[in-house]
């Protein structure tokens, strides 16, 4: 009992600890941030993630910036029964870049690095049913990811402690109609 109490605690520790390691872009510009991107990678230590990684498709966000610094996101998401659209705010909370999405329970997102015209790089630290985990997420302009970002992408997500037996490049998919990626349906 004492062993698994100290165990959590020190797994707590360590969570907070990388969580305060992740830095965000600096000078985050979320107008710069703004358009479509291709969801074109994912690395997660979430049980459910892992157990059906290998049947999610490439998805688009189309992120817009508002007023004050918190993003509006419509989501299109392939699947086998077709396309899924979903809306989603990321509120701001403290710096720009940083970020939490109560409608998919993301306690904590950060734009770890992004060059804004090829690629993105997010840190996710998320809540299902009661389960933490983290998650790193690769965003591209174009369905073909470039070499440069893929690396960016490897080199990061071990640092959060994420393996690359728990990395899945999302296959393309056709899915999704223009008015799907769009939000014009
Ligand atoms: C972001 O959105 C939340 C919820 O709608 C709102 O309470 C908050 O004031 C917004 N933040 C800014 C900086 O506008």
């Amino acid at each position: 009992m004492k062993s698994i109490l100290i165990s959590s605690l020190l797994g707590f520790i360590y969570v907070s600890l990388v969580q305060a390691d992740v830095l965000v872009q600096p000078d985050f510009d979320a107008k710069q941030f703004s358009g479509l991107w291709y969801v074109v990678s994912m690395v997660s230590d979430c049980k459910v993630f892992l157990g059906k990684k290998e049947h999610l498709l490439m998805s688009t966000i189309l992120i817009n910036a508002m007023e004050g610094g918190n993003l509006s996101a419509h989501m299109a998401i392939p699947g086998t029964e077709g396309c899924k659209t979903m809306e989603a705010e990321y509120l701001k909370i403290g710096s720009e870049g940083h970020f939490k999405v109560p409608a998919s329970g993301y306690l904590d997102v950060r734009v770890e690095e992004t060059d804004y015209k090829s690629y993105g790089i997010l840190y996710i630290y998320k809540e299902l049913e009661g389960v933490l985990s983290t998650m790193v997420q690769l965003f591209s302009r174009t369905q073909n990811v470039s070499p440069k970002a893929l690396r960016a992408f490897q080199d990061f997500y071990p640092v959060v402690g994420l393996e690359d037996d728990m990395m899945y490049l999302l296959p393309k998919s056709d899915a999704c109609s223009q008015e799907d990626i769009e939000g014009k349906a």
